[in-house]
């Protein structure tokens, strides 16, 4: 098969080494892809939401699958565009329709769809211009700390978590007041969850699922999930709570509902569905849904699979995940990022890495990376993630902060306690 995946950060390197080594893949195309990506397959300069470039190389390559790795694409309707295409009508995209993406890219759709299909989640009430008064009144009924969402997608910048109702009431005027653009005009404000989150990753072929290794990641810039939050620091794969017991509770009550509300609403939907739960005493609730796997959760996610994922993609285009089976392997899995100085705020870029070669038990994910003259060299705040196995999580976290001391480049940042919370 000749595969062509989206996309260009630490996820779709990790997803393209795990595509590489199926025996089904016999070329592997990533647009546009990274330093990394380009080690295992070929890059192809389209960018993931030119959709009318991507289906002319489809036709142009004998491409016989789509994998999509962001929810850019997916959002704008990369799955619909093909599938309405006379040229490209049969060839699979493994990833939801417009329709489904909204999951996604409409917190108060989530949430409708949570209620509607009884899913466990914060309380919660949605806002606009209109109705601001009421969403302050709201904001007095509940207890502090106060989250307000932005509606839309705002590059993991939209939620706010505020200590005081003061505060909250300012930060619901400004967001309703263009704080993020279009992406803000409406609020979703909801009760606060306390727990310790996890992040459960599904594949499905609209139908059927297979639940993948659940991983959790740290949003924190510094140790002990202090400062800024970032696009993620680093993952651990498994999750010590999320055992047996715990894992039939979010198929009973999550992501059975999920795949079966998806159905029942007609949305078309095959392909990942990533749930962003949140342990509470015990209990499994939902904090958001995104249509496409975590970056850096995937860098840990497919260590630990052991199964051919192109067989499970072909399981998803033909809808017989059913017949399908996921194995996972019983080792810890630890990914710590290096970061570029600075990051998430203003850093420089092309700095030229040094010492990947000298990586020997860890694998290596490029997540901003660029050639330029014949080197590797910094090209976005997180630049690469290191991924080890361990008998244990202290085990594979020691592997991982090996290799990331030995890769270098100018004001490189890294996490040293990446797991050792749980
Ligand atoms: P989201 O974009 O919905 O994943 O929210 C970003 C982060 O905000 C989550 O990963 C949580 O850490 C936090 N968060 C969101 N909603 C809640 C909530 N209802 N209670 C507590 N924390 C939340
Ligand atoms: N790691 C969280 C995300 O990918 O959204």
């Amino acid at each position: 098969m000749n595969i062509l995946l989206l996309g260009s950060g630490g996820r779709e390197h990790a997803l393209a080494w795990k595509i590489a080594q199926s025996e089904k893949c016999e070329k592997l195309f990533i647009a546009p892809g990274n330093a990394g990506t380009a080690s295992v397959g070929e890059n192809v300069d389209i960018k993931a939401d030119d959709f009318e470039s991507l289906k002319k190389f489809t036709v142009d390559n004998n491409i016989d699958m789509i994998v999509v790795g962001p929810e850019d694409p997916l959002v704008k309707g990369v799955y619909d565009d093909f599938r309405d295409d006379e040229r490209t009508k049969h060839i699979p995209v493994i990833g939801p329709s417009k329709a489904g993406a909204v999951l996604e890219g409409s917190k108060d759709f989530a949430k409708r769809f949570m209620k509607r299909h009884n899913i466990p989640t914060a309380k919660y009430e949605t806002f606009d211009g209109t109705t601001l008064e009421e969403g302050l009144k709201f904001l007095e009924t509940l207890k502090a700390p106060y989250v307000l969402k932005a509606d839309g997608l705002c590059a993991g910048k939209g939620v706010l978590i505020l200590p005081t109702l003061e505060e909250a009431k300012k930060e619901l005027r400004e967001m309703l007041g263009g704080m993020f653009g279009n992406a803000s005009a409406r609020v979703v404000i909801e009760e606060f969850l306390s727990g310790i989150e996890c992040s459960v990753f599904v594949l499905t072929d609209g139908k059927n699922y297979q639940i993948l290794p659940e991983a959790k990641d740290y949003k924190r810039i510094g140790e002990h999930d202090t400062g800024l939050n970032t696009g993620g620091m680093g993952s651990v794969s498994p999750v010590p709570f999320a055992d047996e017991a715990w894992m039939k509770k979010v198929d009973e009550r999550i992501i059975r509902p999920t795949v079966d509300g998806l159905a029942n609403d007609g949305i078309d939907y095959k392909g990942f569905i990533f749930f962003g739960l949140i342990n509470v005493d015990g209990e499994p609730m939902v904090i958001e849904y995104n249509c496409r796997m975590g970056d850096p959760e995937t860098e840990s996610v497919m260590l630990r699979l052991k199964s051919d994922i192109v067989d499970l993609f072909e399981g998803v285009a033909t809808a017989s995940l059913d017949k399908c089976t996921v194995e996972f392997d019983e080792r810890a899995v630890v990914c710590v990022m290096l970061v570029s100085g600075g990051y998430p705020e203003a850093y420089k870029k092309g700095y030229v890495i040094n010492g990947i070669e000298n990586v020997a038990d860890s694998v290596v994910f490029h997540s901003g990376t660029a050639l330029k003259d014949g080197n590797v060299v910094t090209n976005g705040g997180r630049v690469i993630a290191v991924s080890s196995y361990g008998k244990d999580k202290a085990e594979a976290l020691n592997k991982s902060f090996d290799a990331a001391q030995k890769i270098e480049f100018t004001d490189k940042y890294f996490r040293r306690d990446i797991g050792q919370d749980l």
